[in-house]
């Protein structure tokens, strides 16, 4: 399995955004984990199915911030959001129909891992930086992250 971890070079220089995406790549972990286990299909799905939830979560926390400091760059980045959703979703569906196959496994823990850190080095450290510049200061309010209790 390819190593799925955060580190500094995945930094964006604002706490808040990388906890969150501390935690996405958590999540990944987790399902390439629970494919690895060969766990039930019904585990894989909730796991699968908390990434997602946690992925708009997460965008919709930096589109917030995109639209309230005016961020140039900004219909790109959610261009690519957007895009990534869809593709989460095609692979969520086509797990539900045919189950955790060896190719729909590996494309879900390499595909989703590749362009996360691709985003995240492509553009939202750009993003952070923008951010800093701004003197951005997030408040305790945003830095409560989803529950993770499901
Ligand atoms: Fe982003």
């Amino acid at each position: 399995m390819a190593r799925i971890e955060w580190d500094q070079s995945l930094s964006v220089g604002v706490d808040l955004i990388d906890d969150q995406h501390k935690m996405l790549i958590q999540k990944l972990r987790n399902i390439a984990e629970a494919i690895e286990k060969k766990q039930a299909t019904g585990e894989i799905a909730k796991t699968l199915n908390f990434m997602v939830d946690y992925t708009d979560f997460h965008f919709s926390t930096e589109e917030k911030y995109m639209e309230e400091y005016s961020y140039p760059g900004r219909e790109n980045h959610i261009q690519q959001h957007e895009e990534f959703k869809e593709s989460l979703k095609r692979l969520v569906q086509d797990f539900q129909e045919e189950g955790a196959t060896q190719v729909l496994s590996s494309s879900i823990s390499t595909f989703l891992l590749n362009w996360l850190i691709k985003h995240i080095k492509g553009i939202d450290i750009g993003f952070g930086e923008f951010l800093r510049e701004k003197g951005f200061l997030a408040s305790s309010v945003d830095c409560i992250s989803l529950d993770d209790s499901r």
